[in-house]
């Protein structure tokens, strides 16, 4: 959930480096920041420090012009999604120990930390901040405690996994101690990759864009594995101490892909994409389309799942496998999944949904349907990611890096890899592929200028208003819930999404005069059924935005949208993608990094 970077090497200018670094991490998490570096000692024999600097809120350009760090080629940085304890500087990270002789970077959740920092106080350990994180700076220090003056690299590392063997829960962690001039970094659950760049360079990071600009050559490290890097570096698992050889992996991935270039916002240019990343998402080996179709029609049951917006694109799975290849599929959201467990066997097949690929649900649910048997299949948009990793079998939505909280890019790729897959199962693919090139085809025309214009007047009508809502059926259903999801997080508007049938049994006492309903409409057999809960909706004093192929007479404000047929939800999506944004920018939010969220999600 946080972003965390470490670098060690030649240069000078650590705590620069990785500040600039953290900035490209900055959507992992926001709350606060803090950086740590291992000063140079300008006099022999001096004592050694660790200087460090925490601060709450963003990390702002002026900011990090005057900060004034000193030179060291060892540092770390991590900015913050607050879990255990307020957004508060004492609570930012990094976290030292009682001598500021240890200091840690985490992300994740120490589970007992409680009690060990009970036993830790009672030696005599002060702490100051309220996190579950520092108690690991503590333990450390307590295992260095009978070795005075500088350690050498195997005690260090020692102390470091006695006390990763003490701790309970999920983590990515970095450790420095002003007596070593080694980094550590350990890995369960949280995702961590070492960079290796020219002359014993090293990089670690959540996520490889945060140090691209330097090296694409990067090592994963695993679960229950940590990386000691001095001059040169070592892989050992944390349980047995057992050494561990790790291949290196060039990485394809062009540092301006996560750059925003001429866009304003992240969010913007990846809806923008949109033109190109459709044709990616569906460009796939036909060999591999083939064996991940064939493995459902055989499944044992096959379940989808995926958290957020990749949930809803598991939902609209079903409809697609559904009214295409007619077969049953289920859906479940990662969060949800330990309740249906139970149905899963030898046989059954899991197929992860996910952008990050690291969302902490959607892994649980996959390591205990693993348990059980399931094959596992995933679909993912960041390659070497944990679920891409885990999966017997993954397949790429190649949309390139999405750095915007809110999915716009990742989830209409999802859509159309999803919708292709069920007309494979079908036997169908090559109709698939035709609906979907069209359906590309038609987004290229359809996000221009004037489109953003005619939605942006949308946005300056409603854009005070305290509700809305957003209704569809069939698989538009899902795209409500989707666009209702969109809406609130960015533009933080109430918004909520129905299935259009379901609006007499209750929610339609929410509407009064004016209320903006949103109206998902396909040409398919769900229109007629769409305009008559919208007739319903107007006849109590909505405001209804049609978004389909057509202007029908109940629409008081019409966005058109192309008729591509089964590939209808991508294109509905899209502008409400638009009318986010706008509301966001309009509203004076940061769409980019809307309060309270993160894009990636590694907590439970
Ligand atoms: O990385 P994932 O696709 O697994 O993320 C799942 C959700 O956290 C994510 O879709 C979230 O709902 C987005 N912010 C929605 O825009």
């Amino acid at each position: 959930m946080c972003g965390i970077i470490a670098y060690r090497g030649k240069r000078t200018n650590a705590g620069e480096l990785v500040l600039l670094g953290l900035k490209k991490l900055e959507y992992r998490g926001y709350d606060s920041w803090g950086v740590a570096v291992k000063e140079e000692s300008r006099v022999k024999n001096q004592e050694s420090r660790i200087f460090v600097c925490k601060k709450t809120g963003k990390i702002g350009e002026l900011e990090l012009k005057k900060l004034k760090l000193p030179a060291g080629q060892l540092a770390m940085a991590h900015s913050r999604w607050a879990t255990h304890g307020g957004v508060t500087q004492r609570n930012a990270h990094p976290h030292a120990s009682c001598q500021n002789r240890v200091v840690v970077i985490h992300n994740g959740i120490i589970e007992n930390y409680l009690p060990l920092k009970k036993k830790l106080m009672k030696k005599g350990h002060t702490f100051i901040s309220e996190t579950d994180t520092e108690v690991a700076a503590h333990l450390v220090e307590e295992n260095l405690k009978k070795y005075k003056g500088k350690v050498s690299r195997e005690v260090f590392q020692t102390a470091v996994r006695k006390a990763l063997n003490e701790l309970k829960g999920r983590y990515a962690f970095l450790f420095m101690c002003k007596d070593s001039d080694v980094l550590i970094a350990a890995r369960r659950g949280s995702p961590l990759i070492v960079g290796i760049g020219e002359d014993s360079e090293y990089f670690v990071a959540s996520d490889i864009p945060a140090f691209l600009e330097y090296t694409n050559r990067v090592m994963y490290l695993d679960d229950e594995e940590m990386i000691t890097i001095g001059d040169q570096h070592g892989f050992m698992n944390i349980q047995t101490g057992k050494p561990i050889e790790k291949r290196v992996i060039t990485i394809h991935l062009k540092a301006e892909e996560a750059e925003k270039g001429k866009f304003e916002h992240f969010m913007l240019k990846e809806i923008m994409e949109q033109k190109e990343t459709i044709h990616r998402a569906i460009n796939q080996d036909e060999k591999l389309l083939k064996k991940v179709a064939k493995a459902i029609t055989q499944a044992f049951g096959t379940y989808f799942v995926g958290c957020g917006t990749a949930g809803k694109v598991c939902m609209a799975a079903e409809y697609f496998f559904s009214n295409i290849a007619k077969m049953h599929v289920n859906s479940v959201f990662g969060s949800e999944f330990s309740s249906f467990q139970h149905f899963i066997k030898k046989g059954s097949l899991m197929i992860a949904i996910s952008q990050s690929g690291e969302t902490a649900d959607t892994l649980e649910a996959l390591e205990a349907g693993q348990k059980k048997g399931a094959r596992l299949l995933t679909i993912v948009n960041v390659e070497g990611s944990s679920m891409d990793r885990m999966a017997d079998l993954s397949v790429h939505l190649n949309a390139g890096p999405e750095k915007a909280v809110a999915s716009t890019k990742a989830t209409t790729a999802q859509l159309a890899l999803t919708l292709l897959l069920a007309y494979c199962a079908a036997g169908k693919l090559n109709e698939g592929r035709k609906v979907l090139v069209e359906a590309a085809s038609q987004i290229n025309d359809m996000l221009n200028p004037r489109y953003e214009e005619h939605i942006l007047k949308l946005a300056q009508q409603i854009k005070n208003v305290e509700s809305m809502y957003v209704i569809g059926r069939g698989v538009n259903y899902p795209m409500a819930l989707e666009a209702a999801i969109k809406l609130q997080e960015v533009s933080y508007i109430h918004a909520e999404g129905f299935a259009g049938g379901e609006l007499k049994h209750g929610p339609i006492a929410l509407i009064s005069k004016g209320t903006p309903c949103i109206v998902l409409v396909s040409n398919d057999d769900t229109r007629e059924d769409v305009l008559s809960n919208a007739m319903e909706i107007k006849a109590r004093g909505g405001f209804i935005i049609g978004v389909a192929p057509k202007r029908e007479e109940v629409f008081d404000y019409w966005i058109r949208v192309p008729d591509v047929g089964s590939a209808s939800p991508i294109v509905n999506i899209i502008p409400v993608q638009i009318l986010a944004y706008q509301l966001a920018v309009l509203r004076k939010n940061d769409p980019d990094m809307p309060r309270n969220l993160a894009k990636s999600v590694t907590v439970k």
